[in-house]
C-alpha cells in the first residue's frame, strides 16, 4: 500500500504528539514531533545565556545556529528522542522553563527556517506523521492527509497539569493555564508560519474524548485516506 504524508497541527496540548506517535506506530509510518526541535533550540538559547527573563540576543542566536544539530534517536523501547549537538535531551526540553521561552524562539524566522528545511529532509520519503503548528501549512503543504486539533483551553491545561505534576514540576494549575494562552497567542499571531488550520484539513475537536476515543477517530480517517475513501 502505498505511503502518505499525515499533518498534525493545532494549539498547544490538545494531544497531538500522542497521536501522532500512536498513529506512526501503527501505520509503521516515522514520528517526528516537531515542537521537540523549536524546545531544543529554547534550551539552547536558555543555556548560552541568549534569553532570560529580562532580554532576548535574537542576533547571538542566529549567528549561532550553525552550531545546532539536532536528531532523533530511538530508545531501548523504540521510542524517537531528541539529541542537541549529540545530548540526549528529551527531559530537559519538557520543563516549565523552555515552555515558558520557546514561543519566543519560534518567532524568529532563521530559526524556523532551519528546522523547516530539515523537517521536509525527514518527510521526503513519505510514510510520516508529524505534529506541530505549521505542519500542513507550511512543512507540508501537499500531505495527503492534513489533521487540526483544537479543545478548550481549560482542557487543555488540566491535561498538561496533571503531566507535569506526575513528573513532579512545582508548578500550578494557573501558570500552567496562563502558559498555555500565552503560547496560542504569540503562536497564532506571528508574522512568520502563524498556527492556523489549513483550508484543506479535517478539524477535531476532542475536548470530550479521551485517548482511546481521538486515536480511533483519526485512524479511521488516515485509514480511509489511505484507501481512497475520502
Ligand atoms: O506539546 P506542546 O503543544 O506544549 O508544544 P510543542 O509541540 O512541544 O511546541 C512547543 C512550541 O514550539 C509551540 O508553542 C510553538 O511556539 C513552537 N512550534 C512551532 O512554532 N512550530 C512547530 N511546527 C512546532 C512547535
Ligand atoms: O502534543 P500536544 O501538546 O498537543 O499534546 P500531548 O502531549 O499529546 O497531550 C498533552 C496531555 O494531554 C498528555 O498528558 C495526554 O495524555 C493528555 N490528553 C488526554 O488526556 N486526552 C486527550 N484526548 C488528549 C490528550
Amino acid at each position: 500500500m502505498s505511503k502518505i504524508t499525515i499533518a498534525i497541527d493545532g494549539y498547544s496540548s490538545t494531544g497531538k504528539s500522542t497521536v501522532a506517535r500512536q498513529l506512526a506506530d501503527w501505520l509503521e509510518y516515522v514520528y517526528v514531533d516537531s515542537g521537540a526541535m523549536y524546545r531544543a533550540v529554547t534550551l539552547f538559547a536558555l543555556r548560552k545565556g541568549f534569553i532570560s527573563e529580562t532580554q532576548f540576543d535574537k542576533q547571538k542566536l542566529i549567528d549561532s545556529l550553525p552550531e545546532v544539530t539536532l536528531e532523533f534517536r530511538k530508545n531501548a523501547e523504540g521510542k524517537a528522542e531528541i539529541f542537541l549537538k549529540g545530548e540526549n535531551v528529551e527531559k530537559q526540553i519538557r520543563t516549565m522553563e523552555v515552555s515558558e521561552y520557546v514561543s519566543p524562539i519560534a518567532t524568529v524566522s532563521e530559526v524556523r527556517r532551519k528546522l523547516v528545511e530539515q523537517q521536509q529532509r525527514m518527510g521526503e520519503g513519505k510514510g510520516v506523521v508529524m505534529d506541530g503548528r505549521d505542519i500542513g501549512t507550511v512543512v507540508f503543504p501537499n500531505a495527503e492527509l492534513k489533521i487540526f486539533m483544537n479543545a478548550s483551553a481549560e482542557t487543555r491545561a488540566s491535561r498538561r497539569f496533571k503531566e507535569l505534576q506526575d513528573r513532579g514540576d512545582k508548578v500550578t494549575f494557573n501558570e500552567v493555564l496562563e502558559n498555555v494562552k500565552e503560547r496560542d497567542h504569540i503562536d497564532s499571531t506571528r508574522k512568520d508560519s502563524p498556527l492556523r488550520k489549513a483550508g484543506d484539513a479535517i478539524e477535531v475537536d476532542n475536548s470530550e474524548m479521551n485517548l482511546e476515543d481521538q486515536f480511533h477517530t483519526i485512524l479511521q480517517l488516515a485509514k480511509d485516506r489511505i484507501a481512497g475513501r475520502i
